[in-house]
C-alpha cells in the first residue's frame, strides 16, 4: 500500500487516523476511511457527528490535528484549499453560496471562470464564447435547462440545491463532496437529486454528507455511519439498514 501510487488504483479519498480538536472540543477522532475511484459513498450520522469538520479537513479548510488526507494516493495534509481544487477536488456548502440577482446561467458562468461568491477575485477577459457553452451544459446536467434566466432569487429551494451541484460540478471534480445536498427538499425535490446524482458518470468519485437515512440509502454504494466524531460503522446501505448500533444512534439512545 505505497502512497507513491498516485494511478487508477490510488483510492480517491483516504484518511489515515484523522482528528480534528476545537479547543477543548475533539469534533473529529481516529477516522480512517477510504473511498475507492468511482464510489457513491455517503457520510450519514446525527447533528454534531463531525461530517462537516470531516469535509473541512479534506478540503483543506481546517487542517486535522492529528493523522493524514490523501487525495488520489497524493498526501496533500499539507496542501492549501485552492490547490486541492486544482489536484480534481470540488465540493458543496451546507448553506448555499450563489449571487441571488444574477441568473442561473450567470452563476453558472461564473462558476465555470473560478469565480465564487466565497472567494471573491477579479474576473480575467478571454474565453468568454467556451465558458458559456460550459454553463449551459451544466444547466442541462443539472436539470435547470428550462431556468437559465431566472434570477436565483426567484428560484425555489429545491433548484438552489441543483444549482449549487452545478457550481461544485463547474471546476470539472474528481472527487465531488456534498454536504447535505437533500436538506429542506420536499420528497418529490429529493428523488429528482438523488436521480440526478445517478446520473453524474463514474469519472467523479461522489462523498456525500446525508442527515436523511432514506437518501443515503439510496444514493449511495456504501455507507459510513459517525457519531461524536468517529466512525461507529460502513457497509453497505442493506448492512447499515441491519446495524443495531445504528439504529439505536437513530432513536436517540447513548452510545459509549
Ligand atoms: N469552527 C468550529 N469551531 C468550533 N467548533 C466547531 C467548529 N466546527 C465544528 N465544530 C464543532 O464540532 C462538532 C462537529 O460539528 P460538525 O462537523 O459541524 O457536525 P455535523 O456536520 O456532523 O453536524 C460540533 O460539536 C460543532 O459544534
Ligand atoms: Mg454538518
Amino acid at each position: 500500500m505505497s502512497e507513491s501510487t498516485t494511478g487508477a488504483a490510488a483510492p480517491a479519498l483516504r484518511l489515515q487516523g484523522v482528528g480534528r480538536r476545537f479547543g477543548a472540543l475533539q469534533a473529529m477522532r481516529d477516522v480512517d476511511l477510504e473511498v475507492p475511484q468511482g464510489e457513491r459513498r455517503a457520510i450519514l450520522g446525527p447533528n454534531g457527528a463531525g461530517k462537516t469538520t470531516l469535509f473541512n479537513v479534506v478540503a483543506g479548510d481546517y487542517p486535522p490535528t492529528s493523522g493524514h488526507v490523501f487525495l488520489f494516493g497524493e498526501d496533500v495534509t499539507r496542501v492549501p484549499a485552492q490547490l486541492r481544487t486544482r489536484r480534481g477536488l470540488g465540493r458543496t456548502y451546507q448553506n448555499v453560496l450563489l449571487f441571488g440577482g444574477l441568473s442561473v446561467a450567470d452563476n453558472l458562468y461564473l462558476a465555470v471562470r473560478g469565480v465564487q461568491p466565497r472567494r471573491l477575485s477579479v474576473l480575467r477577459a478571454g474565453a468568454g464564447d467556451r465558458h458559456r457553452t460550459r454553463a449551459t451544459e451544466l444547466a442541462a446536467t443539472i436539470g435547470l435547462a428550462a431556468v437559465t434566466g431566472t434570477p436565483v432569487s426567484q428560484l425555489a429551494h429545491g433548484q438552489l440545491r441543483q444549482l449549487e451541484l452545478g457550481m461544485a460540478l463547474a471546476s470539472d471534480p474528481r472527487l465531488l463532496l456534498l454536504d447535505e445536498p437533500a436538506a429542506g427538499l420536499s420528497p418529490g425535490e429529493r428523488q429528482s437529486l438523488i436521480r440526478l446524482l445517478a446520473e453524474l458518470p463514474r469519472s467523479i468519485t461522489v462523498v456525500l454528507i446525508e442527515h436523511d437515512m432514506d437518501v443515503a440509502l439510496a444514493a449511495a454504494d456504501r455507507v459510513t455511519v459517525m457519531h461524536n466524531g468517529r466512525v461507529i460503522a460502513e457497509g453497505t446501505p442493506a448492512e447499515i439498514q441491519a446495524n443495531q448500533t445504528v439504529h439505536d444512534i437513530y432513536l436517540g439512545h447513548h452510545v459509549a
